[in-house]
């Protein structure tokens, strides 16, 4: 594993959440992040995954997480835009990004290729095709993918309705990208958080026949994202059955040496990271907490996703901070802002004698949480500290 090129972590550190909270007995919420809990989510896919990974760093932007996936051996990352090109290569002068997102600004191509070296770009349409064509004259360098939409149903939230191409289609921009001297690869996302190991040997399915329709021999194929975390309310495969079925299928591509790239977001960082939240104010069933939907929350407002986060509850005694029965009553959580909407879409079940000054903490809050805040009413979490090693 490599050295890292730079790494700030210089952050409080306390050996126990009930350390943190009975020292500092915070009245903002404070994300929590667990570094070994980053390198083994690294290490499951250096080790099994074959092929590169690269760090979708939308899932989740902030320095510390960056340092800790950085110095965790990743090297690769899958940027989405310039800032987000130009963020990575100022942290990690080292790494390499790879722009993504089939839909791009005007000249974000040229750029990210002339000033940081970015070679691969993805398109699903004619449109994009021609635009990146356009700003890279020098075509045999670009490695493009095209994208194909893959069927519904395996994953929580859909990816495949927005971007993506149908085989047929994506077969025709293939010969399109072959014949404009570029390299051409396939790319799919299977949507995220997927349950089903055989979503990926599906799209691998498409893939293999959308280069076959094309008459190309791909140079790549990336497998995206979507790879899960587990969460109350979701029954994960063990992870195991993702890279061997996925390995299966790459076997029915006849081709043996053909690089792999995946870019999970959410697998990579989810189960780092906590955030301790303090009760304001309880109202019978009401609970009114220091962060909500317009801070740390915002996946779970998102229409069709039914998972939680792991909860743990303490109570402030002696200066102590002593855990609580989770599971005794169900209770309405609402955000510390003035909007009806901030407020968990699900009731949690707590301690029955929870109170103002209690303090709830939600495990596995990496993925979508960070990168969505707002400062909405002036709230604004931002408080990180470290728990262990
Ligand atoms: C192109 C692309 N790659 C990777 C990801 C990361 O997905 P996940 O967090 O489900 O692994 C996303 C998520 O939106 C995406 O759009």
């Amino acid at each position: 594993m490599n050295a890292p090129a730079k790494i700030d972590l210089n952050l409080p550190r306390f050996a126990s959440v009930e350390e943190l909270i009975a020292r500092e007995q915070p009245d903002t919420p404070v994300y929590v992040l667990h570094p070994e809990k980053y390198h083994a989510a690294a290490k499951r896919f250096l080790d099994a995954f074959p092929g590169d990974t690269l760090y979708a760093i939308k899932a989740n932007p902030a320095p510390h997480v960056l340092d800790l996936v950085y110095a965790s051996g990743i090297r690769h990352f899958d940027t989405a835009s310039v800032p987000e090109v130009e963020y990575v290569h100022s942290r990690f002068p080292d790494a390499h990004c790879h722009f993504m997102a089939p839909v791009r600004s005007p000249g974000a191509a040229k750029l990210t290729f002339e000033k940081h070296g970015v070679t691969d770009f993805v398109v699903d349409c004619d449109f994009e095709l021609d635009k990146l064509l356009s700003e890279v004259k020098d075509a045999k360098k670009l490695r493009i993918f095209v994208r194909i939409a893959t069927p519904l149903g395996g994953a929580m939230l859909e990816l495949s309705s927005k971007f993506g191409t149908t085989p047929a289609d994506a077969a025709r921009l293939l010969k399109r990208v072959a014949g404009s001297g570029a390299q051409p690869a396939i790319t799919f996302h299977v949507g995220s958080q997927c349950l089903s190991p055989f979503s990926y040997a599906q799209a691998i399915e498409m893939a293999r026949r959308t280069s076959l329709m094309a008459g190309v021999t791909i140079v790549a194929l990336d497998l995206g994202g979507g790879f899960p975390v587990t969460y109350p309310g979701n029954d994960v495969p063990p992870y195991h059955w993702y890279f061997d079925t996925i390995k299966e299928a790459l076997m029915t591509m006849g081709q043996p040496d053909l690089p792999i790239l995946c870019e999970p977001g959410r697998a990579l960082i989810a189960e780092g990271l906590s955030v301790v939240t303090q009760v304001i104010l309880r109202k019978g069933d009401k609970l009114y907490i220091n962060d909500g939907i317009y801070g740390s929350f915002d996946e779970l407002a998102i229409t069709g996703w039914t998972a939680d986060y792991p909860l743990r509850a303490f109570s402030l005694e002696k200066g102590k901070a002593v855990s609580r029965p989770i599971g005794q009553a169900p209770f309405r959580i609402y955000g510390p802002t003035c909007d009806t909407l901030d407020v968990l879409p699900r009731p949690l079940m707590l301690h029955e004698n929870v109170k103002a000054g209690d303090y709830i903490v939600f495990d596995a809050m990496g993925a979508y949480s960070v990168a969505l805040r707002t400062n909405f009413n002036g709230f604004y979490p931002d408080k990180w500290v470290i728990v262990g090693n």
